[in-house]
């Protein structure tokens, strides 16, 4: 992986208006010059585009991912949208986000699809585990560990057992290691340990600007 490290990823899930977004990319953006590590913005979709033509002109320091990616090529896929079409925008994509896995069926064999999609269309994935017996596909670099009881409950795990699960994650591979799950200014600290967990995926506390900026300071 070339970005450096830690990597935090602000994942907004299905939220914020355009405006919204804007007025977000230019609070965290004006923060981010001299941040050490590597921003990374996951929006809604719809705005992809126009948070990547912001973000160019106004030079931020912010780099983007899609939530999702497709397993298809371009096609008749109606309402998705495949990795050729967004890598100019994009460097990362999640996969495997357990509200994916969840709420829209993922199984591990479509996800196994989507990793090699993004792979072939030239884009990173990020890879979410609930804990270290999810399957990891061939390929991955980084993988973000997220237990479900910890996602937007206000209920972390704990840096103790965050790290153990991630020296397991990287027992074997060469891997980036990020923890996400209830991640706040007040913790962040907590979870970040050189070696063993290289960034932090938000949701809940990226929805503020000014919470984010904290969590990157
Ligand atoms: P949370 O979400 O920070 O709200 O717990 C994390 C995630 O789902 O990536």
């Amino acid at each position: 992986m070339n970005e450096p490290l830690p990597l935090v990823i602000a994942n907004h899930k299905a939220n914020k208006t355009w405006e919204e977004l804007s007025s977000w990319i230019d609070t965290v953006g004006e923060k981010t010059a001299q941040f050490q590590g590597t921003v990374i913005l996951a929006p809604s979709t719809p705005f992809l585009f126009s948070a990547f033509q912001k973000i160019s002109q106004a030079n931020f320091n912010i780099k983007l991912a899609s939530q999702d990616i497709s397993q298809f090529e371009q096609g008749a896929h109606t309402g998705d949208f495949a990795a050729s079409q967004i890598n100019k925008i994009v460097s990362f994509g999640i996969i495997g986000h357990s509200e994916r896995r969840n709420s829209f069926q993922e199984t591990d064999e479509i996800l196994v699809s989507k990793v090699k999609a993004a792979i072939e269309g030239q884009i990173k994935p990020v890879f979410c585990v609930q804990d270290e017996s999810t399957l990891v596909p061939e390929g991955i670099g980084i993988v973000a560990y997220e237990p479900i009881s910890a996602i937007g409950t206000g209920n972390p795990d704990t840096p103790e057992n965050a790290q153990e699960v991630s020296t397991k994650l990287r027992e074997t591979h060469q891997r980036t290691v990020l923890y996400g799950g209830s991640v706040t200014p007040q913790n962040v600290k907590s979870f970040l340990k050189k070696g063993e967990i290289d960034g932090v995926l938000v949701g809940t506390a990226s929805l503020d600007p000014e919470e984010f900026v904290k969590i990157i300071e």
